[in-house]
């Protein structure tokens, strides 16, 4: 069956406007351009005619050019950055060992905020950034083939592809010193096992959506004994695929804690998605036998 020509249009404009918001005149234009002309054809009507923004209380929570560039996505994401810095400032106030990493950068927006939140709280650490650079995989498991968002097409193998390495180094150097900065380009599987383990980890901030990827980057840490007392596992999807437990990032947490024998404290929700745990000790597979 053809799709109605309609269609086609909008999906035209959206993709000349995604082209058009990467391009590098558009600073010229301004957020504000971009944005009259995604109301226009009422694209995406939330960029300016956001509900929220007429109830006072929420009206000033985001910056205005947050508000317009966002909508009332804005909101989460503020949360999500809350969460981020107070982790940060956590690790750094409670003497908990090790580097920070980030498992999923897309377009270095919660890699910066935990950049620019290791600065503000003199973090010791490193940071470290694990993408494919090359988005989504084709999951191999079916835990992920039945996921709502992958049968969707939210979450298709290429989906969430962000900016490159290049892009995202320049974006954290303006908050911290570039040799604190480790880019690990490539799947987790590969990556992951990469990193010496004389390295640990404080901190962890798991955004790569899939179960099969969220195993692939927490398995080799557990296992290898590289997360450190007391550190904060923050989950950005949890309660993505209807908060179900057979999938995505809670069926891996829930797989590597029978495996680890993890002990942990529940640190609860944050934002309509993220959830964060602090660990308290395991059995590496490697260091305790
Ligand atoms: C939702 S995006 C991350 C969003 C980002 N944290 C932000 O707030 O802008 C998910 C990212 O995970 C990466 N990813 C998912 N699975 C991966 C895997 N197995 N290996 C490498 N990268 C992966 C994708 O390339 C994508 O950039």
């Amino acid at each position: 069956m053809s799709q109605p020509k309609q269609n086609n249009e909008v999906s035209k404009i959206v993709r000349w406007l995604r082209y058009l918001e990467r391009h590098p005149f558009t600073p010229m234009f301004g957020v504000n351009f971009i944005n009259f002309l995604r109301q226009s054809g009422d694209l995406e009507r939330r960029f300016i005619k956001d509900p929220l923004r007429s109830i006072p209380e929420l009206a000033g929570r985001i910056s205005r050019g947050e508000q317009l560039r966002y909508g009332s996505e804005s909101r989460s994401n503020q949360i999500i950055a809350d969460a981020l810095l107070l982790g940060i400032e956590y690790a750094a106030s409670a003497s908990v060992a090790g580097d920070v990493a980030e498992f999923g950068t897309m377009k270095g927006r919660t890699a910066q905020v935990l950049a620019a939140a290791m600065a503000a709280f003199r973090h010791k650490g490193r940071l470290h950034l694990f993408d494919s650079f090359e988005g989504l995989p084709e999951s191999p498991s079916d835990r992920d083939r039945t996921s709502y968002h992958v049968q969707e097409g939210a979450w298709s193998e290429g989906a969430c592809q962000g900016i490159g390495p290049k892009a995202l180094r320049i974006k954290c150097k303006k908050f911290l010193p570039e040799d604190n900065i480790i880019i690990h380009q490539g799947w987790y599987s590969e990556t992951v096992k990469k990193v010496a383990d004389t390295i640990s980890f404080g901190l962890v901030h798991v955004d790569c959506d899939l179960y099969q990827s969220t195993i692939e980057a927490l398995d080799p840490l557990f296992a290898r004994g590289m997360i450190s007392e007391g550190a904060l596992i923050l989950f950005d999807d949890w309660n993505c695929n209807r908060s179900s437990r057979e999938r995505g990032e809670r069926r891996a947490w829930i797989e590597c804690c029978e495996k680890h024998r993890i002990d942990y404290s529940d640190g609860g929700d944050y934002s309509w998605g993220g959830h964060k745990f602090i660990v308290h000790d395991y059995k590496s597979l490697e260091k305790d036998t």
